[in-house]
């Protein structure tokens, strides 16, 4: 019993040491919520500055910026890609390169513009020579994700090839096989479909830009739009 005690004052230590360092000023309990997120007080623009000055994982000795992710603080779509390429790392900002031009096509083709929604990864560095971020990496980082998740509140997730799919829904399963098909991550229904990238490395492949395009229509669909 006292050990569990101990535990769980530990814990409540790490968490109220963690909220502190994402700027926390109030804890809120079910009845007094005043800022925008129930559960720091911080809002969506200071956990992006926070965000860019991270030290929390190797990478940013190498990055050039961070990219904390943008668009609508009251977005009902949210696009979750894996971890910023050369040019967000240049620029700051998610999805600017050749996939993200692809993404953003897809984003109006659905009928929203970048701005409407929000997009982010699930690293928020970028990993040297465009690797895999790595389970350290991934876990340094949740938290940020998790945070704006709460913050925004999205009504449904699009989950941008195995990486993202993987963390929302804690499988291994390829994103072949998963795409297509609702999953729920925190109560919040996530559609895995391909990564940009993939298309724009298969480009004469129509089969995938099709599929994709099935996918977003799920989703449209789910937000009443279709
Ligand atoms: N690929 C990603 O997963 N994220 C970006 O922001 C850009 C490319």
């Amino acid at each position: 019993m006292k050990e569990r005690k101990t535990r769980l004052i530990h814990n409540l230590q790490d968490h109220i040491s963690y909220l502190s360092e994402l700027g926390a000023e109030f804890i809120a309990t079910p009845d007094s919520t005043p800022g925008p997120s129930a559960s720091s007080g911080l809002d969506l623009s200071a956990l992006e500055a926070l965000i860019r000055r991270c030290e929390k994982c190797p990478l940013y000795q190498t990055r050039t910026q961070a990219v904390p992710g943008e668009g609508s603080a009251q977005a009902g779509l949210m696009f979750i890609g894996e971890g910023p390429g050369h040019d967000e790392d240049a620029q700051g900002r998610p999805f600017v390169g050749r996939a993200g031009q692809l993404l953003t096509k897809i984003i109006n083709a659905m009928d929203f513009r970048r701005e409407d929604v929000y997009i982010t990864n699930v690293v928020k560095c970028r990993p040297p020579q465009n690797r895999n971020p790595n389970g350290q990496e991934i876990e340094a980082c949740a938290p940020y994700l998790q945070q704006q998740l709460d913050l925004i509140r999205p009504r449904v997730i699009v989950s941008l090839g195995n990486v993202p799919t993987h963390f929302l829904l804690g499988t291994r399963s390829g994103i072949t096989v998963m795409r297509g098909t609702f999953q729920k991550h925190a109560g919040i229904p996530v559609m895995p479909t391909f990564h940009p990238s993939y298309l724009v490395r298969n480009e004469q492949n129509r089969e995938l830009k099709r599929m994709v395009w099935e996918d977003m229509k799920q989703v449209m669909e789910l937000l009443g739009r279709k």
